[in-house]
């Protein structure tokens, strides 16, 4: 295998590596190292099936169901289906308007993501160009640039994270088929506490864990303060030196550090241009300070 560093911020290509063949042990070291260092690894021309990539993401850890899968690949209900396309009788088959806006997924959980896997089933051409691309910020960069003094007053802190924020700024939106949660959803995903600054368990470096899609406040702080802090930080978020996007190609498998990077979908194509992605959410379940020893 080859690790194509992209140069920028974020972003690998890694060459040479047919993900139907099951990982060796140093193989998945390099590529859990790879995925810390880079943020964002992209595997080209991928033809694996759904078992198969089900099963490359199940190296990396468990894989979630979501509380909220109305879409999967038959059998596979932690293989969810994220697209804009419908079945011959205009039945959706997948989530049409999933993580558009920045977000981390997964933080409104107790039990955090290690990564997000997408493979690329169709991608909108336009003019001989991709569209729909996935943007990524940087959080080790953006953890590193803060103020001396923000980073002391952050240190030791915790944020209220509500998956419900999203939902509703999503459901909100004109056109969206978002209904509102139910109590039992409520009661599945209640508000959590996360740490601002994490360490990140690959790099054993510092990261800036909060993002505008899912974080409410600062806890224990007054809430104007609180906020004058979040709209700082989200906004440091958006610096441009911190920002990779990613521009698809049919085929791609897309792997991404969901502690490290906080992403956003940009959804700059029409319901006639055809995007299909199956995707698994991969949660942070393993040892992996030890595995990328
Ligand atoms: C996700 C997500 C982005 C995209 O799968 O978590 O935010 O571009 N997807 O589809
Ligand atoms: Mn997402």
């Amino acid at each position: 295998m080859q690790i194509v560093p992209s140069g920028q911020t974020l972003g690998a290509r890694i060459e040479g590596l047919d993900l139907a063949t099951p990982l060796s042990d140093p193989d998945f070291r390099t590529l859990l190292r790879a995925l810390g260092q880079f943020g964002v690894l992209c595997f080209p021309k991928q033809t694996i099936d759904v078992p198969h990539f089900a099963a490359f993401g199940r190296r990396f850890g468990d894989l979630e169901i979501n509380v909220a899968n109305l879409f999967h690949e038959p059998g596979f209900p932690e293989v969810m289906i994220l697209s804009n396309m419908q079945d011959a009788a205009g039945k959706p088959l997948g989530l049409n308007d999933a993580g558009q806006g920045w977000h981390t997924d997964m933080s409104y959980s107790k039990d955090i993501a290690l990564a997000n896997i997408l493979h690329a089933q169709r991608v909108p051409i336009r003019h001989g160009q991709s569209v729909g691309e996935t943007q990524f910020r940087n959080m080790h960069a953006a953890y590193d640039a803060l103020p001396d003094s923000l980073k002391d007053r952050l240190e030791g802190r915790t944020a209220t994270h509500d998956f419900e924020k999203f939902w509703e700024v999503m459901r909100l939106r004109p056109g969206s088929g978002r209904k509102p949660l139910t109590e039992e959803q409520k009661r599945r995903k209640p508000p959590v506490s996360q740490p601002i600054v994490r360490t990140h368990p690959i790099t054993g470096r510092k990261i800036l864990y909060a993002n505008p899609g899912y974080t409410m406040w600062i806890d224990g702080m007054d809430r104007h303060e609180s906020d004058l802090i979040l709209d700082y930080l989200f906004r440091h978020q958006e610096r441009a030196d911190f920002l990779y996007a990613h521009h698809w190609q049919e085929g791609d498998v897309l792997i991404w550090d969901n502690i490290g990077t906080v992403h956003n979908a940009v959804a700059d194509y029409l319901p006639d241009e055809p995007r299909y992605m199956r995707r698994v959410q991969v949660m942070a379940t393993l040892d992996y300070a030890k595995l990328a020893a």
